[in-house]
């Protein structure tokens, strides 16, 4: 059998962490995003569809979202993925990972990893994507923890990014003025004080139709397909069931596997969907609302980019300090859903 140099390289590290036990977390050393140029706000749908910021605003708590022209999924990965690098201090080729969650690629193949990849020069990387829709950043983490944990990586990228105004329905507009685009990254490695602390991650694909959008339909000759293009769709009212029921009850149990109690977390740093959504789940744990930082407003729903995004704001915000207590969950299609402790 023909070994890759990279599957060579990650089989040696493993064997040389046999016999090394020296226990390490996995800690978020850098973040970075990038939201497109062009802000649109619930005042410029209304012009164009029929739609109202009073419906938009009390409904969600949305105001305005960045929608790509120029930009691609990828020239936003790779600029979130610069600004994570630098933000951590790491040299590109110390990245031997990296792992993109998205529902909103360039391309079927190459993956958007791959193109990141190529475009920072991170020539020790084994590099793929995932598809867990709004819990794909969470995933990623969770992905790379198991890499360190095993010994098979050292330092990894994590990406969230999507263009979803390109697989959104612009003539539905109970879906369409929810969704923004943009790209979130984090750089992650092992630490011997600070990182993830508990984990919980979840799929329920009987459920796959409540949000769902179609991929390409088969046009091989021997089939007569209907070649129109299919987008997003969303039973809006079982997500938030969904939302509000799953996410309280995976954050307290990550909580509880992480030894603290939800009082002790220093902020909540979930997917920004809706914030009746965020308000529902600070009542459920008893937790004040300004534990729950809010990107939502400018940024709608960015499906997997949402928690990378809200992270980075709240780092350069300087809200994170050492030792802070951070619990993060995603959720979303598939149906997914995954919870996060760190300590910062
Ligand atoms: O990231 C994945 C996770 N996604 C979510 O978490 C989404 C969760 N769901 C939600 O946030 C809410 O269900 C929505 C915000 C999507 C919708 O809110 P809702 O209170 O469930 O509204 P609805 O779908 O029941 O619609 C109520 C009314 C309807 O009119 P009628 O039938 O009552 O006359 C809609 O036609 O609002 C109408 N409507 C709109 N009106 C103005 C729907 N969209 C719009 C709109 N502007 N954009």
């Amino acid at each position: 059998m023909r070994v890759s140099e990279g599957s060579r390289r990650i089989h040696e590290r493993a064997l040389r962490r046999k016999g090394n036990e020296v226990s390490m977390k996995t800690r978020i050393v850098g973040t970075g995003s990038c939201l497109p140029e062009t802000v649109v706000t619930n005042d410029d749908l209304s012009k164009i569809m029929d739609t109202s910021d009073e419906w938009i605003s009390s409904r969600t708590g949305i105001k305005a979202r960045h929608l790509a022209k120029e930009e691609t999924t990828a020239s936003m990965s790779i600029k979130a993925a610069k600004r994570a690098i630098e933000n951590a201090g790491v040299a590109v080729e110390e990245i031997d990972l990296i792992i993109l969650g998205t529902v909103s690629a360039d391309y079927v193949t190459p993956s958007c990893a791959c193109e990141v990849q190529a475009a920072i020069g991170a020539v020790n990387a084994v590099a793929f994507d995932i598809n867990a829709a709004c819990s794909g950043f969470m995933f990623a983490l969770n992905i790379s923890n198991a890499y360190i944990q095993a010994g098979l990586c050292k330092t990894a990228l994590i990406l969230g990014a999507e263009t979803l105004s390109k697989v959104v329905d612009w003539g539905d507009r109970s879906t369409c003025v929810l969704f923004g685009d943009g790209a979130g990254a984090a750089v992650v490695r092992g630490d011997e004080k600070y990182g993830l602390l508990a984990f919980d991650q979840g799929s329920d694909g009987t459920k796959a139709e409540v949000l769902a959008c179609p991929g390409r339909t088969n046009n091989n000759p021997l089939i007569q397909t209907d070649q129109r293009l299919k987008f997003v769709h969303m039973d809006g009212q079982e997500v938030y069931k969904f939302a509000v029921t799953t996410v309280p009850a995976s954050l307290q149990k990550t909580i509880q596997a992480a030894g603290l109690t939800p009082e002790e977390i220093d902020y909540f740093a979930l997917h920004q969907a809706n914030i009746r959504i965020l308000q529902s789940v600070s009542k459920r744990l008893h937790i004040p609302e300004d534990k729950f930082p809010v990107s939502l407003d400018h940024c709608g729903n960015i499906s997997a980019a949402s928690v990378p995004i809200l992270l980075d704001e709240m780092n350069r915000r300087g809200l994170l300090k050492t030792g802070m207590k951070v619990a993060l969950s995603g959720f979303g299609g598939g149906l997914t859903w995954a919870s996060a402790v760190i300590e910062w």
